[in-house]
């Protein structure tokens, strides 16, 4: 990768933090016991393990989690699909069709799962196989783009099926501490692994592996799209992009704070569309290839239309003291500070706004602030459709550390 397009980022972020932290560890602090509610809030959903993408409605994402697969909505809630709670710690699915899903993990009590296969889009599962020296749990898997017979799981090593996960032949050793797979679009035998080391590629099915890049930052994840585009995340540089036929990786962002995407899905209908678990559990997406990026809870509101007409609605009603922008209230400005000497927080990444969630924001929005009388409850002036797109104009101000902080996860972002 060239030097020049390498952002200094390194200054903000703290590589240290991954290796105490550790990719997956994730606090169960705000957990609910999905087996009790069929549909929940996703943020109050842990460990999700892995995710992809709905094809026959591209908006839903398939995730799984430490207690079986659900499918979410672009309104912030997941619905379990099938009766399992077994802890699910891979998915992989041919892209094109996703006529059969593959899992595997371990089960609530104990032992692993083998490979699992599923026809119906997850709501029953069949044991395919144990694996090689399983039964296995395949902490990671991919299925080749190239192939869809082709499928790649990591347990003890690399493994490969070339029979849509019936048999299973042992590769041998993976790049240390690899983190996650994704197989080529063009070739069944080239194969990536997001490792600690960064991000490898091999050209014989996993037999050899070579670094992609001569810098090492770790790699948490690497996503192939259905027509090649190769996307990876490198810690302390940011989102990079290359077509698999082209020679140069782009770095599509860097502002990532002290946060990190673990996860990505892309959208087998527009590879723009890539959809991240967070480091902190949030689900993140962006619609244009990674440059901007919004929460997945709300995302179908965050269209140009929506977003403009969100911002009248904001410099009609809101601006005159929450600021330009959502900047907040500066003492000096006219009217601003009640008695108690009070201003209109800033609504932009600045403040606290992400501390809440979409529906909170939009209650304060509709019922004002017991607090402060001049938050003034404003349902009699806009409409609730109006005040969740004014949430989703306010988010739009936000970066992807605030995203991926929001609500309840926002516990797991304080230092
Ligand atoms: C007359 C001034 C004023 C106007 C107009 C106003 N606000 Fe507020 N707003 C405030 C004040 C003051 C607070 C702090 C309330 C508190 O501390 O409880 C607040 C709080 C909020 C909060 C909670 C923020 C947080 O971090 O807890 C949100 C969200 C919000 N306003 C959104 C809006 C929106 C959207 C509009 C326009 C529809 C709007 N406000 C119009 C003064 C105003």
């Amino acid at each position: 990768m060239e030097q020049s397009t390498t952002p200094i980022l390194e200054t903000t972020v703290r590589p240290t933090s991954i290796l105490t932290l550790g990719l997956f560890a994730l606090s169960s602090l705000f957990a609910v016991s999905p087996a009790m509610a069929e549909t929940i809030p996703i943020d109050r959903i842990s460990h999700i393990h892995d995710l992809a993408v709905d094809p026959n409605n591209p908006s839903q994402l398939y995730i799984a989690t430490h207690e079986g697969l659900f499918l979410t909505a672009a309104d912030g809630t997941a619905t379990r699909i099938g009766d399992s709670t077994d802890d699910l710690m891979a998915l992989a699915t041919d892209m094109a069709d996703a006529s059969v899903f593959y899992a595997s993990g371990h089960p609530p009590v104990g032992g692993n799962l083998g490979v699992l296969a599923s026809r119906d889009h997850g709501v029953t599962w069949e044991n395919v196989a144990l694996g090689t020296g399983g039964p296995v749990d395949f902490h990671a898997m991919a299925v080749s783009r190239a192939d869809p017979e082709t499928v790649y799981g990591m347990f003890e090593g690399l493994q490969v099926s070339q029979d849509g996960g019936k048999s299973w032949r042992k590769v041998g050793p993976l790049p240390e501490k690899t983190f996650a797979l994704a197989g080529s679009a063009r070739d069944r035998d080239t194969v990536y692994a997001a490792a600690m080391g960064g991000l490898f590629f091999s050209r014989d099915g996993g037999a050899h592996w070579n670094a992609a890049f001569m810098d090492q930052h770790p790699a948490t994840l690497v996503a192939v799209s259905r027509d090649g585009r190769i996307y990876t995340f490198l810690y302390g540089v940011g989102l990079v992009v290359r077509d698999e036929s082209a020679e140069k990786w782009e770095v599509r962002s860097t502002d990532f704070g002290d946060r990190y995407p673990v996860k990505m899905a892309i959208d087998p209908t527009d590879p723009d569309r890539i959809h991240v678990v967070a480091d902190t559990g949030a689900i993140v997406t962006s619609k244009d290839g990674g440059r901007h990026w919004v929460s997945y809870m709300g995302h179908d509101r965050e269209t140009p239309e929506l977003i403009a007409g969100a911002r009248k609605t904001f410099e009609e009603y809101c601006q005159s003291c929450h600021g330009e922008n959502g900047v907040g209230e500066r003492p000096e400005d006219g009217n601003a500070q009640d008695e108690y000497g009070f201003v209109a927080p800033a609504l932009d990444n600045s403040a606290h706004g992400w501390h809440h969630s979409d529906g909170n924001l939009a209650y304060t929005i509709l019922n004002g602030s017991p607090r402060n009388p001049r938050m003034l409850p404003f349902k009699d002036m806009i409409s609730e459709e109006d005040a969740k797109n004014t949430v989703a104009y306010v988010k739009s101000l936000w970066s992807f550390s605030s995203l991926a902080c929001q609500g309840a996860l926002h516990m797991k972002c304080m230092h």
